[in-house]
């Protein structure tokens, strides 16, 4: 990265532009978050039909307490082990966030990301970056600079290269506002991870379309193609034996000429930082349907899981 392109980045940024931005778990699509002109473009960019709530992007030595009420003990302790890395924490906000951030909600969430890059912009910004996925309403999330070109080139005013997202799904968000702590969201830290800093957690995850939480609405993340999510391969293919089917497969065997192997080894870490990119190769080969299996519901699998279950509901 040249500080040149860095230079341009911020430029834009302060001018109220949308920025694409590499973070560690997918490209985001980023704009001032204190200026709600700048925010309301990130939307336009997106093609979202509705407005949702956006995590708020913050550099390494932010103060998070400048934009909520209270960092909570729980809060604390999950950000002095996880950030900067893809957790996301959410609060009950101050004034300084405008409404349009969090969709007129009285809570915002909180990341800070640990990709080099975008912790340098960060820096160099007086302010924090609202960001959501860098791709248009319902796609596959971007885990490279490509896909971000192939979905939203004409919209936005720049793209950061900073490489292929290493850890490749979405930030895991926990609501931390009371002494329990609530997981929203599945994502690049695991429940596990969570419970062994804060105790035993809850989850409020959400499985259809919820006005308070659209970015959950359960036809996220969707492959153009019909994708049957499945835990016995062989049975489904056997039902679509006429069709030209690509498999996503996590400890199967491969077969045919279209199949995608999340982790030959079987590391779910592996298995997250491909998934993405698998569902954009799959998306555009030479098949009719794709069929995905379904992985082991522990750690990292519980996300890759669920962006698999909502891309399979059409
Ligand atoms: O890893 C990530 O989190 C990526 C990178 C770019 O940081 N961002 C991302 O943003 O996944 P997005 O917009 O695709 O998903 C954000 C999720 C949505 O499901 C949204 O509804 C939820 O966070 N969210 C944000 N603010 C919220 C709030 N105040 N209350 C409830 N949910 C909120
Ligand atoms: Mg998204």
């Amino acid at each position: 990265m040249s500080s040149e392109s860095l230079l341009k980045a911020v430029t834009l940024l302060k001018q109220g532009e949308v920025v694409a931005i590499p973070t560690e778990t997918v490209y985001g699509l980023a704009a001032n978050a204190l200026d709600p002109l700048a925010v309301t473009k990130i939307f336009a960019a997106k093609e979202r039909p509705t407005f949702n709530p956006l995590i708020v992007h913050l550099s390494k030595s932010d103060d998070p307490a400048n934009y909520v009420k209270e960092f909570t003990r729980s809060a604390q302790l999950l950000a002095d082990k996880f950030w900067p890395g893809p957790l996301s924490i959410l609060l009950t906000k101050k004034q300084v966030i405008p409404e349009i951030v969090t969709s007129g909600m009285d809570s915002v969430v909180l990341r800070k990301p640990a990709h080099p890059i975008t912790q340098e912009l960060l820096e160099l910004l007086p302010f924090p970056l609202a960001a959501p996925s860098a791709n248009k309403f319902k796609q596959i999330s971007p885990t490279t600079a490509e896909h971000v070109r192939k979905s939203l080139k004409d919209e936005v005013a720049y793209i950061i290269d900073g490489g292929k997202a290493t850890i490749g799904v979405e930030s895991t968000i926990v609501d931390c506002r009371s002494e329990r702590v609530v997981i929203l969201r599945h994502g690049g830290v695991s429940k596990e991870e969570i419970e062994a800093v804060v105790g035993e957690v809850d989850e409020a995850i959400k499985e259809h379309s919820n006005p308070l939480a659209p970015g959950q609405l359960d036809k996220h993340y969707a492959t153009v193609k019909p994708l049957i999510l499945s835990n016995d391969i062989d049975s489904e293919l056997a039902k679509h034996l006429n069709k030209k089917i690509s498999l996503i497969l996590w400890d199967a065997e491969a077969r045919g000429e279209h199949t995608y192997s999340l982790s030959k080894d079987r590391n779910l870490l592996e298995a997250a930082s491909n998934l993405f990119g698998m569902m954009h190769e799959a998306d555009q080969d030479s098949s009719e349907l794709i069929i995905a299996q379904q992985l082991p519901e522990k750690g990292l699998g519980r996300a890759i899981n669920d962006r698999l279950k909502r891309a399979s509901h059409r």
